[in-house]
């Protein structure tokens, strides 16, 4: 790690996610005293406008998003000073010129720079940055996802930015890695001393991982169709969650360490062919329904015509490696579920023998789960058998929960935006919560396996009503092994 960086170069300033996250989380660190002295933020756009107008229009998205508990006039105010608006189009290199005039020596006190624009855009912007004479070796740049749609098309992104990047310099981001909760699941599994010896396929039945979101397309139909769920939420937040689960301890809490140990996992995972394709995944894609007592339409009504991109989809993974074998990984994530859940069930294989009832029958013994919820609440909770109080002789047993609230036991923390940690870390130059190129390509690698079975098998989205978790095929799926779904 270096010094931080002196400026954040941001570009798609005038995009959603800049004035829903980024602006905010700059904010929140101000007002915590995170940013570093003298710092400037310059942003870019392709719209003309002044840097005052461009200040107004932050004001007014930091009224909204942070909420009026949170924003402090004063904090906006010493906000809006250090933030400076400049008109760039990718390819115009007036424009680039102008911008490094702007940033006037400042590039060689450290640069971070920010893609929130199209994919499409990196890789000229890198370019146009380059000519510019704005990339240094303390330069970073940050890219959103997507990172490609495919592998061959994601080797060509991090291609476009590796020519004028070292792998050090790039920060690819994955927020739900600055995700608190997920962060703990680090935590959790190496910080306790009693998870880590039944982490493995002599005590783990199978593990369940969900992403469900309430909402549907929210006008993001020009992107969203053509990638669907797979693309868009499997590749990259699934996948690094079931990596952090997956993988063997890193040695330290080092990028290197941290990110080597992850690809590994990733690498471990069993492709699909068109043969295992159709026992193995199941794609849909949500009809008109109703969630949370709303009446929603279908996918296809919102994008005004016939579509075959899946908004849900349920698969069954495995990890061919020591640690996991014969362990299923079941993953859903889909749009229009009943509930905005994110969540982690580790299912534990029942004890080896049981002294109670006769073999075990007529107990009421269960196997352990472990629950981890990540969204929107936060919590841990552990399933464990208990004897039901009474005096009967055959020991009747009952599932209690060990159950710790993290919002409660950090009652009195601000849960901070995903972003806050990402912007920090990437001032600071720290990658481990940034994704390396290697593991994008093999998260590319398996879901490339995946589309091209869809292909060859012909697998289409079967419907489901919105407000439901999925067809009933996902349901079949788990079930077909004699496990459920945790809703
Ligand atoms: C984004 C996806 O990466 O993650 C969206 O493109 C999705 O489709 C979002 O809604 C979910 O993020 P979060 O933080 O709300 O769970």
């Amino acid at each position: 790690m270096t010094d931080p960086s002196a400026t954040f170069l941001l570009f798609g300033a005038t995009g959603d996610l800049a004035h829903r996250m980024i602006f905010p989380s700059l904010y929140n660190l101000l007002a915590d005293g995170l940013l570093p002295e003298d710092f400037m933020i310059v942003a870019s756009g392709r719209t003309e406008m002044d840097d005052e107008a461009f200040r107004a229009d932050i004001d007014k998205a930091l009224q909204k998003f942070l909420g009026a508990d949170r924003y402090d006039a004063d904090v906006a105010t010493r906000l809006r000073a250090i933030i400076f608006y400049q008109p760039v189009e990718a390819g115009n290199a007036a424009q680039f010129r102008k911008l490094a005039k702007r940033l006037d020596g400042r590039a060689e006190r450290g640069l971070s720079v920010y893609l929130s624009t199209p994919p499409s855009l990196f890789a000229p912007t890198a370019q146009g940055l380059a000519e510019a004479g704005l990339i240094t070796p303390t330069t970073r740049i940050a890219m959103e996802k997507p990172i490609g749609k495919d592998l061959a098309s994601s080797k060509e992104v991090n291609n476009g930015i590796g020519a004028l990047f070292d792998e050090s310099q790039i920060f690819r981001v994955d927020h739900y890695l600055g995700k608190e909760t997920v962060q703990n699941l680090l935590a959790l599994r190496f910080g306790n001393v009693m998870f880590e010896p039944l982490w493995n396929a002599t005590a783990i039945d199978h593990v369940q991982i969900t992403v469900g979101e309430t909402v549907g397309l929210e006008g993001r139909v020009s992107y969203y169709d053509g990638v669907g769920a797979l693309r868009d939420m499997v590749q990259n937040h699934v996948l690094q969650i079931l990596s952090i689960i997956a993988m063997e301890p890193p040695a330290r809490m080092d990028p290197t360490a941290v990110r080597d140990e992850k690809v590994k996992a990733l690498r471990s995972l069993r492709p699909l062919t068109a043969e295992t394709v159709k026992a193995n995944s199941v794609r849909g894609q949500y009809t008109p329904g109703a969630v949370g007592g709303e009446i929603v339409t279908g996918y296809a009504d919102e994008l005004g015509k016939p579509s075959d991109t899946e908004t849900f989809v349920a698969l069954k993974a495995h990890i061919d490696n020591w640690r996991w074998q014969g362990v299923p990984f079941y993953l859903r994530t889909g749009k229009r579920m009943p509930a905005r859940q994110s969540e982690i069930q580790i299912q534990f294989k029942p004890v080896r023998h049981s002294i109670f009832g006769r073999d075990g029958h007529g107990s009421g013994l269960e196997p352990n789960t472990l629950i981890i919820r990540l969204q929107p609440e936060e919590f841990i909770q552990l399933l464990i058998m208990s004897k039901r109080p009474g005096l009967e002789r055959d020991v009747r047993l009952e599932e209690v929960t060990l159950d710790v609230s993290l919002t409660a036991a950090f009652a009195g923390q601000r849960r901070r935006i995903a972003y806050e940690r990402l912007i920090l870390d990437l001032l600071a130059g720290d990658q481990t919560l940034f994704v390396r190129r290697d593991e994008v390509e093999a998260q590319w690698t398996w879901i490339d396996s995946i589309i091209d079975g869809w292909k060859e098998a012909g697998i289409k989205p079967s419907p489901y009503a919105a407000g439901n978790w999925g067809p009933s095929s996902a349901i079949a799926l788990i079930e077909r092994d004699g496990a459920s779904w945790h809703d």
